[in-house]
C-alpha cells in the first residue's frame, strides 16, 4: 500500500482505482490471517457503488488466486427490501461483480432476502448469524467493509435514527429517510464486534461529510458513520483525494 498520506487510519489515494487495489491488498491480507487462526474467514460486505470495484478486483489476479475462496463466508451489511435481481439489489452488485467470477461455495454466501417480508427478513437473517457465530454474544466477523453516505449514513444505519439505539438485535429492519425504503442491516453493536472494519470513501460529494465523522463536527446521531467505533478492533479509512480534499 502506497497512501498519500497515513495519520493513525486514515489512508488517502489519488484515485479511487489505487484505493480499490489497496482495499483489495488488504482484504487479502485479512482474510489469510483469519484463515491461519481459525480456518475461515467471515467478511460483512458492503453495499451501494464504491466497492464495486475493490470486488471487481478480488475477482480478477493477483487478488483472485490469493485468496482461499473455499474458505471464505461472505455476509452482506445491508440490504435493500428488492428481490436478488433488482437493480438496487445489494446482492446482485456483488454477484456481478465478485461471485459469479469465483469458486465460492453457494453455502458460504449468506444473502440477506430482501425479497420476504422484512421483519421476516431481518430475523431469518439474525438466526442465521447466530447459527455461523455460535455461542458467542455478539458476532465477530474477522472484516467489515462500509460506506458512507453524503448525508452520514453507514450500512443501513440513517441518521437520528431509532436504529442508532439498538443493542440487543443483530439484524433490524429500517427505512432509508428520503425514499421510505425498507432495508434490513446489521447493528451498530455488530460491526463494532468486528475484528476488522475498513471504511471505503470516494468522491467530492463525501468531502464535508468525512471531514464530520473524522474531526467530530456533528453529533453521533446525525453521523452514524461515526458511532463505528469497534472494540477490540481496528478501523480504517481509504479514501481517495476527492473525498479527503477538506481534511
Ligand atoms: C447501501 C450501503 C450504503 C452505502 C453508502 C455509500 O446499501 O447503499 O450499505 O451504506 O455504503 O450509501 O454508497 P456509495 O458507495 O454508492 O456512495
Amino acid at each position: 500500500m502506497s497512501p498519500n498520506s497515513a495519520s493513525h487510519n486514515l489512508f488517502v489515494f489519488d484515485t479511487p482505482e489505487d484505493l480499490a487495489k489497496a482495499a483489495a491488498e488488504r482484504f487479502v491480507t485479512y482474510c489469510a490471517e483469519a484463515i491461519q487462526d481459525h480456518e475461515k474467514c467471515s467478511v460483512a460486505l458492503a453495499g451501494g457503488s464504491t466497492p464495486r470495484r475493490v470486488y471487481e478486483l478480488l475477482a480478477t489476479d493477483p487478488y483472485r488466486t490469493q485468496i482461499d475462496w473455499s474458505r471464505i463466508h461472505l455476509f452482506f451489511g445491508d440490504e435493500r427490501c428488492v428481490p436478488p435481481d433488482h437493480p438496487g439489489s445489494n446482492y446482485r452488485m456483488v454477484y456481478q461483480s465478485l461471485l459469479s467470477k469465483l469458486p465460492v461455495h453457494q453455502e458460504n454466501v449468506h444473502r440477506i432476502r430482501g425479497e420476504i417480508d422484512p421483519d421476516q427478513s431481518a430475523q431469518v437473517y439474525e438466526d442465521s448469524l447466530k447459527a455461523f457465530f455460535s455461542g458467542l454474544p455478539w458476532p465477530r466477523f474477522d472484516l467489515a467493509l462500509l460506506g458512507v453516505g453524503a448525508d452520514g449514513h453507514t450500512a443501513s444505519l440513517f441518521p437520528n435514527s431509532a436504529a442508532l439505539k439498538e443493542a440487543s438485535r443483530w439484524v433490524i429492519k429500517t427505512k432509508q429517510n428520503e425514499s421510505g425504503q425498507n432495508r434490513i442491516t446489521l447493528t451498530l453493536p455488530v460491526f463494532n464486534h468486528a475484528a476488522h472494519v475498513m471504511f471505503l470513501v470516494t468522491g467530492k460529494e463525501k468531502a464535508a461529510r468525512l471531514r464530520d465523522v473524522l474531526q467530530g463536527a456533528s453529533t453521533d446521531r446525525q453521523t452514524p458513520a461515526a458511532m463505528i467505533r469497534p472494540v477490540g478492533g481496528t478501523l480504517e479509512w481509504f479514501a481517495d483525494a476527492q473525498a479527503a480534499a477538506l481534511l
